[in-house]
């Protein structure tokens, strides 16, 4: 489309109104070939100025007043046909001015607008990338909208601190994630390969696993409904966390049983469940009946989410490996509760382990991210929120990455969510969380709040650490198969009859 060489004018900067500023500046087009999006550059007096196109208005002189044009074509003549009026097309670009490359090539803010009669040309390919930040060793997420430029995002400016996949249902995040996960899997040793663990609430990544898929060799789905948690490497501090009601009394009541249970078991070399704990709470003399009583109450609803055994499954160096993509499968469980407290028990761990070096750096995707650290938590919901504003605060000093996906950022933690870097922003509409990407992603303005309507399904744009200026980018294709679950409604239901139908022909078969 539009990267040509230098040689290929595309315009020339107007004077209009406002402009030019040394924010904004227009010009008129050779050719209908300039698109939204695209990135143009300008020769100045300092040197080479850098714009982006925000937006585009056609004008013409034949159409410019209605009531004439309503009635000159009112009995049937057409303008078109009866004047040159193609002749009086023109169209303009508005364009943000981005920077400018000074006579050392160095970019720096632009301080002065373009004259007016300055041409305006395609930006090269390899300026592009190194405008935006791009690296060849990055991750190959799709193509520039109005260029044929590949976004290859580098690992470190993404990883390095956090990021965040954020637009409303149905707009292609989890697709978006799934191509994140296969550019990692598919680095070579050589450029740094991280861990990655993501947290499936809806069973759409076990597809990675897949022998066919492609990645199978690299992923590995843990069953949420298998999860454990051994007794033993919980902490009095951390079980306390899972019975917020208890009252300061049964918590130190609670720590002093733990401990000495612990330590009796160690010693023994034993492991311990949480039926040990109980019977241990249950049969202390010296507990109050009106501390006993809640404590036990509590317990058993520990109990009834399942989770509590006597060894930990899996293990956190499982779950990390370098180069390699562990799903932690949350499809099977209804609990909300048994959810938070698997990302709250296994992201702390995962955080500590590689605090002391033990893992290799991970990136911890979240699906659903609203609801693991929901900004206005209440009772069980606040389980996992700790967890991951921990990680979001202080997981970039020890190589622990966080990626936030949501449909709903106002309701995401403004605590995590300022801690991202980087925003992937997919298409949005309503207005609140519109509103609040505003507020809590720098470098935004109204024009870019404003296209974020109007993207469409796997189209992104990427604001913040990751690229050194909004980009639009199309999202690519996936490499992999896909998971068998989810699909379109025609092909489910189709599934769906088809299954029906052999299971009769089955029983018939039998009668
Ligand atoms: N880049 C893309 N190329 C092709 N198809 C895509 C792309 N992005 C998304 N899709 C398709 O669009 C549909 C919705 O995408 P996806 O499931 O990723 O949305 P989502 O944002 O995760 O939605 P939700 O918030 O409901 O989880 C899927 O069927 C997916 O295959
Ligand atoms: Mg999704």
């Amino acid at each position: 489309m539009a990267e040509g060489g230098d040689g290929a004018e595309l315009g020339t900067v107007v004077a209009t109104w406002d402009g030019p500023t040394t924010a904004n500046f227009s010009f008129v087009l050779n050719s209908n070939s300039v698109r939204k999006g695209q990135f143009v550059k300008v020769e100045t007096e300092d040197g080479l100025l850098i714009g982006s196109v925000s937006d585009i208005t056609r004008a013409n002189r034949y159409f410019e007043r209605a009531e004439s044009v309503a009635e000159y074509e009112k009995n049937g003549s057409r303008l078109m046909e009866s004047f040159p009026t193609t002749d009086w097309e023109y169209t303009v670009a508005n364009c943000r001015a981005l920077g400018l490359y000074n006579k050392e090539n160095l970019l720096v803010r632009n301080v002065f607008p373009p004259a007016p009669g300055s041409k305006v040309l395609p930006v090269e390919e390899a300026r592009l990338k190194s405008l935006l930040g791009f690296e060849e060793n990055g991750l190959a997420l799709g193509k520039l909208a109005a260029h044929d430029v590949e976004a290859r995002i580098g690992l470190n400016r993404l990883l390095q601190k956090h990021f965040a996949i954020l637009g409303m249902s149905g707009c292609g995040k989890s697709y978006l994630t799934g191509v994140v996960i296969e550019e990692l899997l598919d680095r070579k040793r050589e450029h740094g390969r991280p861990a990655v663990i993501v947290v499936d609430v809806h069973g759409e990544y076990v597809g990675f696993a897949d022998r066919n898929g492609g990645y199978g060799d690299r992923a590995t789905v843990f069953d949420g409904r298998k999860i454990r948690i051994g007794m033993s490497g919980v902490s009095p501090r951390v079980l306390a966390e899972f019975v917020p009601d208890a009252s300061p009394v049964a918590k130190r009541e609670l720590a002093r049983i733990m401990e000495r249970l612990h330590r009796e078991k160690r010693e023994a070399r034993e492991l311990y469940g949480l039926d040990d704990l109980v019977n241990r709470v249950d049969s202390d003399a010296t507990l109050k009946d009106n501390v006993k009583g809640p404590l036990l109450g509590m317990l058993y609803a520990l109990k009834g989410l399942r989770l509590f055994g006597k060894a930990t499954f899996p293990a956190s160096k499982d779950l990390a490996r370098p180069g390699r993509l562990a799903v932690i499968d949350l499809s099977g469980i209804d609990d909300a509760r048994r959810k938070q407290v698997i990302v709250a028990y296994f992201g702390r761990r995962l955080f500590k382990q590689r605090k002391k070096e033990r893992i290799p750096p991970f990136l911890l995707m979240v699906e659903e991210s609203h609801n693991f650290a929901r900004e206005k938590a209440r009772g069980s919901e606040f389980f996992a929120k700790p967890v991951i504003e921990l990680i979001a605060r202080e997981g970039r000093k020890f190589g622990a990455s966080l990626c936030l996906i949501s449909q709903r950022p106002v309701q995401l933690s403004t605590t995590a969510l300022s801690q991202a870097n980087t925003h992937i922003i997919m298409r949005v509409t309503n207005p609140y969380d519109i509103k609040h990407i505003g507020e809590s992603c720098e470098g935004i303005d109204q024009g870019m709040l404003g296209s974020i309507t109007t993207l469409r399904t796997g189209e992104a744009m990427i604001v913040g650490e990751a690229a050194n200026f909004p980009a639009f980018v199309n999202v690519r294709k996936r490499r992999g198969a896909r998971s068998a679950r989810g699909g379109s409604m025609e092909s489910i239901a189709k599934k769906f009859e088809d299954a029906m139908e052999s299971k009769k022909k089955d029983v018939e078969a039998f009668l």
